[in-house]
């Protein structure tokens, strides 16, 4: 098979979230900027930590690293790194989430965290187009969520969306009923992650209460099967990212991912990386382990890759030209 020389498969990279993105390496050279003491001697050392046994093991580190991210042009380095790959891996549109509670409980202003992200996205435009989703965290108090949404309002033209993330079991989606009402009337698109540790009933929850257009993850839909036919009647779009749920162990190994069966239920499902730095790689090495892992064929990763387009919140022109370009790939390299 040809896997040098040809173009990748083009793709929308929709679960993704910048602070995932913060490589080990770049750890080390910020908290040297900033004169930050790391609890690790190397990047070897930060590496080995990366042994995750569930969701809230990795968030423990994911969160720890953060304190490296400071000011306004940290954050448009890391987004800039980060859209500097899209090209190779196929990558033409990316959603990145962000978690501002994240920054803003350590002092760092909102605009810094959105103004470094926007700077990223518009010094990018000519290879990659991008749009931010804020995300609330969760595992911390509604109220937070709601103040943050009104710290980032004199921001919102450079936001497309809110989403949900952070620890879940025990944080149901019907926590945030407020701020998403409060989300979509200023036009924002509201997403939200669900089913990844979490039953079935939160994905139900995240539609019924938080009126999402996506799912992330939403992995444990399939265990319903009322929510299955519900989900396919809609065309829900569910981000799957493979690499993520094996690492944190939401699936016993690649080859019993769920996906299969997922793509074999009609359900719209696409393939992404969530949060690269920690997972073993970037959404081409997550459509590579299920082409490896699942036997996916050349029409399955084409079909993974037009879903990712029909789910991106672009316009339909956009949309259109993009899936055209999927289905005229040669079907050789996936990222
Ligand atoms: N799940 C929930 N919250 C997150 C994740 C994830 O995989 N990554 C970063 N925040
Ligand atoms: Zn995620």
């Amino acid at each position: 098979m040809t896997t040098t020389g040809t173009p990748p498969l083009p793709k929308a990279e929709l679960h993704l979230h910048i602070e995932g993105t913060l490589e080990p390496e770049t750890v080390f050279e910020l908290a040297r900027r900033h004169d930050v003491a790391l609890p690790y001697e190397s990047v070897e050392d930060l590496r080995a930590a990366y042994d995750f046994t569930d969701l809230q093991s990795f968030l423990n580190v994911y969160y720890a690293n953060m304190v490296v991210l400071r000011t306004r042009d940290d954050f448009a380095e890391l987004a800039s790194a980060y859209l500097r790959r899209c090209p190779e891996q196929g990558v033409r549109h990316v959603e990145m989430f962000f978690d501002p509670q994240a920054h803003t409980s350590r002092g760092v202003p909102i605009e810094h965290v959105i103004g470094g992200l926007a700077d990223a996205i518009d010094a990018h435009t000519d290879s990659v187009s991008a749009g931010l989703i804020l995300c609330f965290l969760r595992d911390q108090p509604a109220a937070d969520a709601e103040a943050t949404l009104r710290a980032a309002e004199p921001h919102l033209d450079r936001i497309v969306g809110v989403g949900l993330d952070s620890a879940e079991v025990g944080h149901p989606p019907s926590k945030f009923t407020t701020v998403f009402d409060r989300a979509r009337e200023l036009g924002l698109k509201p997403v939200a992650h669900a089913g990844e540790e979490g039953p079935a009933e939160y994905v139900r929850e995240a539609l019924d209460e938080l009126g999402v257009l996506r799912v992330d993850h939403g992995i444990r839909a399939i265990e319903d099967d009322d929510l299955v036919a519900r989900l396919r009647r809609d065309r829900t779009p569910l981000t799957v990212c493979p690499l993520s749920n094996v690492r944190l162990g939401c699936v016993p190994g690649i080859g019993l991912h769920p996906l299969p069966e997922m793509l074999a239920a009609e359900l719209n499902v696409s393939v992404h990386s969530d949060d690269p730095a920690y997972f073993g790689g970037y959404v081409d090495t997550n459509y590579t382990a299920v082409r490896d892992g699942l036997d996916l064929t050349p029409d399955q990763l084409r079909t993974l890759a037009e879903n990712s387009f029909e789910s991106a919140f672009i316009d339909v022109a956009a949309r259109d030209s993009f899936i055209e370009e999927v289905r005229a790939w040669d079907g050789g390299r996936p990222g």
